[in-house]
């Protein structure tokens, strides 16, 4: 099975609304998407009447290129008080979400065939958006602590050699998709200087930083950085819902001004003008932060119903509890490959996104699977965890 068609093994029908909806009694565990249960929908209800009681019709027109006033406002404080540094004024970008965000950047600040540096395992998805324009992509290894800086340093100088260079690095430091690990801090301090040194962009995609379950998230590589070289991608899909479309990326205002000037937001004005409207009401009246609050506990008991399940079937299961984010990374007893054991999952009525998926070139772990406890309630999620344990511990005995 080629690796693009690993993610459609079984046949997902086309909902004419969403993306995905149910159709059987498998505990689809592949999608990274909240529960129809943590979507605030009577609030955002009450949050876009305001709006359009609010602003009438300027609600409705095209708006600022940067996104409309009431939204960067709430966002640089807010900014402020999850991370250890708030945006300045001109900072900010609203995209709509940190696809978006990421498209934008690679149309505006890379050229066809530069060369990205991506840690891999990654989000799989960013590769694609990535590879649409096209860019180059160049594995780095990972550990543990999350990113090799050595091995990036390697990969520099290996394209240094070559009279190249890497234009940018794309990475996911904080509750990465797919394990959830962070990188170490003294590693982001390394890459920051690794991209001073080189001239490299760094974009940093930092959307699971406020789904925070034990500690504190660690400071973003955007804040720690003054030279300018990072972009910093945020998100109100995983906080609030992906359905706004909702994002907003951090940068130095010159980056910020040149991504703004583009032909998109000169034609079109800022993306999802109304929808930033909405959501700036609903922050502004401290909805948002009860929101995420709330949010938190719920994902906190999911992740703890899965690991539970987990460990409880498959006592020497190999993983890491996560600490944040949304995923679940397993690896499988020895002998035992997540690609071959997919099919039987699914007829004992679960389904997983195997870890090669989220590999690139020869960067790619198949003794792993990603699984994602946002979507179902604690129960399906302990019942998920339960025939997968079964089906991993009937294919070794
Ligand atoms: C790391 C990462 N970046 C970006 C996205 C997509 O975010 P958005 O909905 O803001 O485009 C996801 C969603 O799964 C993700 O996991």
């Amino acid at each position: 099975v080629s690796r693009g068609r690993v993610a459609k093994l079984r046949t997902v029908l086309t909902d004419p609304i969403l993306e995905f909806v149910e159709t059987s009694d498998v505990i689809d565990l592949t999608w990274g998407h909240p529960g129809p249960d943590l979507l605030p929908v009577a609030e955002m209800r009450t949050a876009a009447n305001q709006a359009l009681d609010m602003y009438g019709p300027d609600a409705l027109n095209y708006g600022a290129s940067v996104g409309p006033a009431p939204i960067l406002q709430w966002l640089r404080t807010h900014i402020g008080t999850i991370d250890s540094r708030a945006p300045a004024d001109g900072e900010l970008l609203i995209t709509a979400g940190a696809s978006q965000g990421l498209d934008l950047v690679c149309t505006m600040l890379t050229e066809p065939a530069d060369t990205i540096l991506v840690p891999a395992p990654t989000y799989h998805l960013a590769l694609k958006i990535m590879r649409d324009h096209p860019l180059r992509i160049v594995p780095i290894e990972t550990d543990a602590h999350g990113a090799r800086t050595d091995a990036m340093a390697d990969a520099i100088l290996r394209l240094r050699r070559r009279g190249e260079r890497p234009r940018a690095v794309y990475i996911i430091p904080t509750f990465g998709n797919p394990t959830s690990l962070s990188l170490i801090e003294q590693r982001r301090r390394d890459l920051v200087e690794l991209a001073a040194g080189s001239d490299m962009l760094i974009i940093e995609d930092d959307v699971y930083r406020e789904l925070v379950y034990d500690d504190v998230a660690p400071p973003s590589i955007w804040s720690m950085a003054d030279a300018g070289s990072v972009i910093r991608l945020g998100s109100f899909s995983k906080t609030l819902s992906p359905g706004l479309r909702l994002g907003f990326l951090t940068a130095n205002a010159s980056i910020v001004d040149r991504l703004a000037s583009g032909g998109l937001l000169d034609s079109g004005g800022g993306v999802n003008h109304f929808a930033a409207l909405v959501a700036a009401r609903f922050a502004d009246q401290g909805g948002y932060l009860r929101h995420v609050t709330w949010l938190r506990a719920q994902l906190a008991t999911r992740r703890d119903a899965l690991v539970a399940g987990l460990l409880g079937g498959l006592p020497d299961a190999v993983f890491d509890r996560p600490s944040g984010g949304y995923f679940l990374w397993l690896r499988l007893p020895p002998g035992l490959t997540a690609q071959k054991l997919r099919p039987l999952a699914v007829t004992r009525g679960v389904d997983y996104l195997p870890g090669e998926v989220f590999g690139i070139d020869e960067i790619v772990e198949d003794d792993t699977l990603r699984l994602s406890f946002s979507l179902y309630p604690p129960e399906r999620l302990a019942e998920g965890a339960r025939r997968l344990s079964q089906t991993i511990s009937d294919s070794i005995s």
